[in-house]
Parts: structure tokens; C-alpha cells; sequence
């Protein structure tokens, strides 16, 4: 039988990555960054100097990519290599996101990771974070998620998030970023971000991230 999927789509910054996260370790279940693979696509493109015009060799580079996730423990952290090189942090930049919703308007990039998203479903199960996993990727899910918040609250998080490391964001310069990144994302024709009809949507506004996990975690439980 086919393993079971658990979708979670959204907006950039609702939290979804790290709601994902903790399922996945609740579950023990696999994981699947999407937009992961999508911000390679771009990496690559830009580090083999890619026209992102061209449609041809941006889906090449999306179909030929070599990648290895290797998944965290309590010691070490989840470690993402392309072409054996460690590009964690460099994949999370906020240029290396722009440049994934730029390769991710291209329907032919699109084709050629759909195989590669779906391999990684396997026993036990898969929790599936990204835009289409619900629809487009894993329409068969019988629980998904459509996690919300305002831009606003999103920009603070990321800006919190940011600083904390000691970056140095303006709050406002974020809020447009996300504001231009869901227009994007939502406006494409391709797999555009929305809920699936089936999707459970939960606005995470004023929520912590303990309280929305719980949220999930009721709703994963009462659709089996
Ligand atoms: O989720 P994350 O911010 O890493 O995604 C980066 C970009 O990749 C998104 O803004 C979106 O344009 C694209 N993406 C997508 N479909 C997915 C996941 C990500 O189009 N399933």
C-alpha cells in the first residue's frame, strides 16, 4: 500500500517548515522540504551563471539536480549538499528564496521535480511542506493542511528570527519581500498557492508555534 501523506502548504514565513518538523519527529515519519528543492533549482542555476530566461536549461538543471539531504539528529542538524557542497545556511538566504519563486514560475521546472517530490513518500509516511503539496503534488493526502497569518505577522517573526541571529533586517524591507513573494506564489498559473478544496486552513495569527502544532496534531488525528 501506498504510504500516507501529510500536506502542509502556505504563505513563506507561516511557519510551515518548522510545524513539519516537529510532525515529522512526533510521527517519525519522513520529510519533505519542497521549497528546498525549489531554492536548489535556483542556486544552481545561478552558480552554473543560468539565463533564468531560458526555459530549456532551467528545467535541465531542476531535473539533473544532485542533492542529498541528511536528516538531523539531537547533535547534528538537518545538512542539505548540492553537488556535495553544504548549503544549509546559503539555501535560506532571503536572494536564494526571491530566486526559487523566480525558477518556480516556470511550469517546466515545476514537471521536472514533481517525480522527484513524490520518491520521497515511503513507509512509515511522509509529512509534505511546500504550496502545491495538497494540490498538485499529493492530491490523494487524506490530511491536509492550509496554515495562514497575516504578512504582517509573518515580517515580525522572520524579523525576530533574524536579528536574533544577529542580522541586520529592516522590518519593513521583509514586508515587502513576503508581500511581492505571495503575489508571486498566489498569482502564478502553474500550481498557484491556495488550499486545496479539502484542506483543513488554520490561521496562525497570535498563535505560538506550541499551540499550532497542537491544532495539527488534533486535526492529523481526527482524519486518520
Ligand atoms: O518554502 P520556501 O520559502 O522554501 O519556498 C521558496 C519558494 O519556492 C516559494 O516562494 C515558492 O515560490 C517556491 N515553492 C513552490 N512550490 C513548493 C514549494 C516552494 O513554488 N511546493
Amino acid at each position: 500500500a501506498a504510504a500516507p501523506v501529510i500536506t502542509i502548504d502556505g504563505p513563506s514565513g507561516v511557519g510551515k517548515g518548522t510545524i513539519a518538523q516537529m510532525l515529522a519527529n512526533h510521527l517519525g515519519w519522513h520529510l519533505l522540504d519542497s521549497g528546498a528543492l525549489y531554492r536548489l533549482t535556483g542556486l544552481a542555476a545561478r552558480k552554473g551563471t543560468v539565463d533564468f530566461n531560458d526555459v530549456q536549461v532551467l528545467s535541465e538543471v531542476a531535473r539533473d539536480l544532485d542533492v542529498a539531504f541528511l536528516p538531523g539528529d539531537h547533535n547534528e542538524p538537518a545538512r542539505v549538499l548540492l553537488q556535495g557542497v553544504d548549503v544549509t545556511s546559503e539555501i535560506r538566504t532571503e536572494v536564494c528564496g526571491a530566486d526559487a519563486s523566480l525558477v518556480a514560475v516556470v511550469p517546466e521546472v515545476r514537471t521536472a521535480l514533481l517525480q522527484r517530490q513524490r520518491d520521497f513518500c515511503t513507509q512509515p509516511g511522509l509529512i509534505a511542506d511546500g504550496r502545491d503539496m495538497g494540490t498538485v503534488v499529493f492530491p490523494d493526502s487524506v490530511c491536509k493542511i492550509y496554515l495562514t497569518a497575516s504578512a504582517e505577522e509573518r515580517a515580525q517573526r522572520r524579523f525576530k528570527q533574524l536579528n536574533g541571529k544577529g542580522g541586520d533586517v529592516k522590518l519593513s524591507a521583509l514586508l515587502k519581500d513576503i508581500e511581492a513573494r505571495d503575489h508571486r506564489d498566489m498569482s502564478r498559473e502553474t500550481a498557484p498557492l491556495k488550499p486545496a478544496s479539502d484542506a483543513a486552513v488554520i490561521d496562525t495569527t497570535g498563535l505560538d508555534i506550541n499551540s499550532v502544532f497542537d491544532v495539527v496534531l488534533k486535526l492529523c488525528k481526527k482524519r486518520g
